[in-house]
């Protein structure tokens, strides 16, 4: 199989082959989103892609927002795109999201789980555990059904059930009912804390 690396991320967006690009703010992210009072508390959204959903919590008044993206093309394209937040309420970093270090109140997944190599999930949960501050929160969407060929990769909840609770103790895994249109019915929310608590 291909390597899924920063020449590949960004052979996609130069080719524009984004068919995960939902266009806008994720239906089930802006609920989830409406619940965060403080503004003030930092946000990381890894894999960022477009970044609907960073731009809906700067355009509601969030403060401290940082979107990562391995792929220097589109990172280019969202400096463009968000240049009134860039640098000040929005950080926007090109890089390796299993290279970043840092400490988030939020984290948010939206199909970047599912675009990494199913042998990097276990990385991945420990650095998200790493990532979160202590009673900070792990949330978003994971795909609930299996693909032919990835990316994406899919999975079951039980399987992430087992996956997710050995680093992180998970609050919530459930359908997910307001996904966007041509997701429905295919998708879990979950949210996960660090078990350190
Ligand atoms: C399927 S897209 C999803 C984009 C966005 N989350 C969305 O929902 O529209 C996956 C994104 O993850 C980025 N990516 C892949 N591997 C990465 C890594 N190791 N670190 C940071 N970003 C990565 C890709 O460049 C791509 O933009």
């Amino acid at each position: 199989m291909e390597k899924l690396d920063a020449a590949f991320w960004d052979e996609r967006w130069k080719n524009k082959e984004t068919g995960w690009d939902l266009n806008a703010v994720s239906p089930p992210l802006q609920a989830y989103f409406e619940t965060i009072k403080e503004k003030d508390k930092s946000i990381l959204i890894p894999g960022c892609g477009s970044a609907y959903e960073a731009e809906y919590l700067l355009q509601n008044g969030f403060e401290n927002v940082t979107v990562i993206d391995i792929s220097a093309a589109l990172v280019q394209q969202l400096l463009n795109r968000l240049s009134d937040y860039a640098g000040k309420r929005l950080t926007v970093i090109c890089g390796d999201f299993f290279k970043h270090t840092g400490k988030y109140d939020y984290i948010i997944e939206q199909t970047f789980f599912c675009a990494l190599e199913k042998n990097k999930r276990e990385a991945y949960v420990t650095k998200m555990q790493s990532l979160l501050k202590e009673d900070g929160r792990l949330a978003g969407l994971l795909f609930d059904k299996e693909f032919e060929k990835g990316p994406p990769f899919g999975g079951s909840k039980n399987e992430y059930l087992d996956l997710f609770s050995t680093e992180l103790e998970i609050l919530k895994m459930e359908v997910c009912l307001t996904s966007a249109k041509p997701r429905l019915g295919t998708e879990l929310f979950f949210e996960a804390t660090n078990k350190t608590l």
